[in-house]
């Protein structure tokens, strides 16, 4: 079993990391998702804990088991997401939003179960809190990476995306059949405001160390 190293690239550094999907819920049996497994942001808080981080994962619905060494905090919406993000993010070193937040929620989940014989069959959706924009705007803020899951034009959506939100670096990957979510092989893309390269493609456990010395080397030039 691999331990703790507390000689590794993040010794002394404390990580957040989000994970995972949310569920929005229609009414109390049902709930809009995504196909996120979860996979990506646990292989990163796994080896961020190999690396001798303190890691904090706040982690959507998920069917994996908690890395060893990590603090795991467990909501289902992206408004839970959210305050548990902001509760925890204070003086972190690093903050990685890897889940795939949904980006709207029902504006007023059903307090009983939706029948059929009501024929509803439209959702009146509001737009989600964007997380990671909301950690990048604040004060004396972590080192933050987001992800960017694309179908399309993944470069030049990605960088957008990157801009747009005001982070350190972005995670770009190419999603759809047979493509990063719920696959176990991955090519990351990771632009930041001087760099840009390629990882993989490679099993996520590889991508999330590689990721990870990149990150390392990032904050520590910030010193
Ligand atoms: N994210 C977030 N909060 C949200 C939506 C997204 O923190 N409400 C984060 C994700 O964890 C990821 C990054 O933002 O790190 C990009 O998510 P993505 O869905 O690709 O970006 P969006 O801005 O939602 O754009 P779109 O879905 O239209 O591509
Ligand atoms: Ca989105």
């Amino acid at each position: 079993a691999l331990s703790i190293n507390k000689a590794g690239a993040l010794a002394g550094k404390t990580l957040l990391i989000t994970a995972g999907p949310t569920h929005e819920p229609i009414d109390p049996v049902r709930f809009i998702g995504n196909r996120s497994s979860g996979r990506m942001g646990y292989a990163i808080a796994t080896a961020a804990a190999q690396q001798g981080a303190t890691v904090t994962l706040i982690s959507g619905p998920t069917a994996l088991s908690t890395p060893h060494g990590v603090e795991r905090i467990n909501v289902s919406t992206a408004l839970e997401m959210h305050d548990a993000v902001m509760q925890h993010i204070k003086g972190k070193a690093i903050f990685i939003a890897a889940a795939a937040v949904a980006d709207y929620r029902i504006a007023t989940p059903a307090a009983q179960k939706i029948k059929k014989s009501t024929a509803q069959t439209s959702l009146t959706l509001i737009p989600n809190p964007d997380i990671v924009a909301e950690a990048a705007a604040l004060p004396n803020r972590p080192y933050i990476v987001g992800f960017a899951a694309e179908t399309e034009a993944v470069i030049d959506n990605a960088r957008a995306k990157r801009e747009r939100k005001g982070l350190d670096m972005i995670a770009a990957n190419q999603v759809g059949p047979g493509l990063g979510f719920d696959t176990e092989d991955n090519c990351l893309h990771i632009l930041s405001e001087h760099a840009e390269r390629t990882l993989g493609p490679a099993p996520k456990p590889s991508l999330a160390n590689e990721l990870l010395l990149l990150i390392a080397d990032a904050v520590n030039e910030q010193h």
